[in-house]
């Protein structure tokens, strides 16, 4: 297995069902934060942690993903045409030339487990990321997969990214209980996905950002549905956990829940309120509501 990780996966090819109408057609992945599609921030941060191939698991209606990073010869025509160099940058810029996507389809949504299986192939026998587009993480500092990356080149096996949520809402995460071995880190002794407060082993969620072992494709191909009918990654991990180690890091940073209509609120105040050209002008709207 290679030390360094080089491949990240975006499983995009979820329904999106929670932002219907908005997904009907396009794919939530592709809903804007302020002036970014949520998977663009998610690319960023694994490009940000040195990833060199991005793989797309895609769906049907999610073309406009493979569009975003690819290159718009007319727009870039027209932008030339205007004199609009700035804004021509911005689109040009988004994927460096040294990385390349990969985009991959899955049928059917059988679940996030059974979308990561579909990389398989691209993937071969090196550890990778997995990431969630619509967890959104703000980490000013390095950004949450480099600090992942970091964990995995001192301990060499799997990585889930963790955060304490509300015991009340475990039925919306799997929650892992850990054994801390100090600085964020624990060694997992057992997942759960989805499980009732009452019968969660803890309050550590799963977040959409993992680093695992080539090994979790056996485990894959071993799971059958579980919570909601789907494939559970969830599952696999709980599989793979009894074989190898598997760590969860409390990373630093603010994470977004963009797959609801309160995080992805949430998330478009908080970025609007940070971005460069409109902070000022959207602080005082804001105030001017609160005093009304
Ligand atoms: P979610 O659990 O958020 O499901 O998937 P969803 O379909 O996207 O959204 P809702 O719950 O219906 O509103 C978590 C991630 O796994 C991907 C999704 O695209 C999302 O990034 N996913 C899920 C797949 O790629 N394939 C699947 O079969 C299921």
């Amino acid at each position: 297995m290679k030390n360094a990780i080089k491949k990240a996966v975006f499983p995009v090819a979820g329904m999106g069902t929670r932002f219907l109408p908005a997904t009907k057609a396009n794919p939530k992945e592709m809903l804007p934060v302020v002036d970014k599609p949520l998977i663009q921030y998610a690319v960023e941060e694994a490009l940000a942690a040195g990833i060199e191939v991005l793989v797309f698991i895609t769906g049907s209606n999610k073309r406009a993903i493979e569009d975003h990073f690819d290159k718009a010869y007319e727009l870039e025509n027209e932008l030339e045409l205007r004199g609009k160099t700035e804004t021509l940058k911005l689109i040009q810029n988004i994927i460096p030339p040294h990385v390349t996507c990969v985009h991959i389809r899955q049928a059917e949504a059988l679940g996030l487990g059974h979308a990561v299986g579909r990389a398989k192939a691209v993937i071969g026998d090196e550890a990778f990321a997995v990431i969630l587009a619509d967890d959104l993480i703000d980490d000013q500092a390095s950004g949450c997969l480099s600090q992942m990356v970091q964990v995995f080149k001192e301990w060499q096996c799997s990585v889930l990214g963790v955060e304490r949520i509300d015991p009340t809402e475990t039925q919306s995460y799997g929650i892992v209980r850990s054994n801390s071995i100090g600085n964020n880190l624990g060694r997992v002794e057992e997942i759960v996905e989805k499980p009732k407060p009452e019968k969660a082993p803890s309050n550590l969620a799963v977040v959409g950002r993992y680093i695992l072992t080539p090994k979790i494709f056996d485990k894959l191909d071993l799971v059958t549905p579980g919570a909601g009918g789907e494939i559970q990654l969830t599952d696999a991990i709980a599989l793979l956990l009894k074989e190898q180690a598997v760590l969860s890091y409390e990373f630093s940073g603010k994470r977004y829940d963009c797959g609801s209509k309160l995080g992805y609120l949430i998330a478009t105040v908080e970025q609007g309120l940070q971005h460069e050209e409109l902070k000022e002008e959207f602080k005082a709207y804001l105030q001017g509501l609160i005093l009304e």
